[in-house]
């Protein structure tokens, strides 16, 4: 399972990309308004250093978001396209994704809903588990149906887990067959924690130390070297 940061913020990504450990990013109106900078601005600098970037469609019509989603895919070739689980949104997809386009079909909350993202041949579906969890339905349970009926039916297109909240989800994710995890700059912060990790890492730092301090420094061992 890939690792994506759910984030506009730029600073977030650079960090987590130096740390080598994801894929890609998602961004949503929401989070680039949360960044506040120009989107179109902020999703071309965020490409420079990471690939598979999901920016969003904001238009309501489909002939207005086909418009849309090539002026987007044209900002980076690390661009995929997002376009929501409504009609107008999947027809828009359609017709981006015959012209070679990757689309991510955004807001999937049931398993019907990404037979239909398939259908259009979207790169990417993204249920939100945390949004379906918020309103107590098994957000995790959804995304590993989802898996599942992929499976049987051989599609192609990747399940995206979304609206993760916190680490838990992420494992839930993997063990579910997800293809792809995004996540806030937070929870990927978590899942480096272990108390084992840290309490393992300073009693080897502080055994090396000691090893130094013991050592004795260059001219006392040529002195004890000569007097022999
Ligand atoms: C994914 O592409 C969405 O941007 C995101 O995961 C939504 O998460 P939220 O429900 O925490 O807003």
């Amino acid at each position: 399972m890939k690792l994506y940061l759910d984030t506009a913020v730029y600073e977030e990504i650079e960090q987590a990309v130096g740390w080598g450990v994801i894929d890609g990013v998602t961004t949503n109106p929401t989070l680039i308004a949360k960044a506040g900078h120009d989107h179109e601005e902020q999703v071309k600098r965020i490409c420079q250093i990471i690939g598979n970037v999901s920016a969003e469609c904001v238009s309501e019509k489909k002939d207005d978001m086909v418009v849309e989603g090539r002026r987007l895919a044209s900002w980076h070739k690390n661009v995929i396209v997002k376009v929501p689980l409504t009609p107008d949104g999947l027809g828009a997809g359609k017709v981006l994704a015959s012209e070679g386009i990757r689309i991510n079909v955004t807001l999937c909350f049931s398993v019907n809903q990404a037979l239909l993202a398939a259908a259009i041949g979207a790169y990417i579906v993204s249920p939100f588990a945390g949004r379906l969890d918020d309103i107590n339905e098994d957000g995790m349970r959804v995304v590993a149906d989802i898996v599942s009926a992929y499976r049987q039916q051989e599609i192609k297109t990747k399940v995206l887990a979304a609206s993760i909240r916190n680490p838990m989800h992420v494992t839930q994710a993997a063990l579910a067959g997800a293809d792809i995890a995004t996540m806030p700059f937070a929870v990927l912060k978590q899942l480096f924690e272990h108390p084992l990790t840290a309490a393992g890492q300073k009693r080897f730092l502080e055994d090396y130390r000691k090893t130094q301090e013991a050592k004795p420094v260059q001219g006392q061992a040529r002195e004890a070297t000569a007097k022999r």
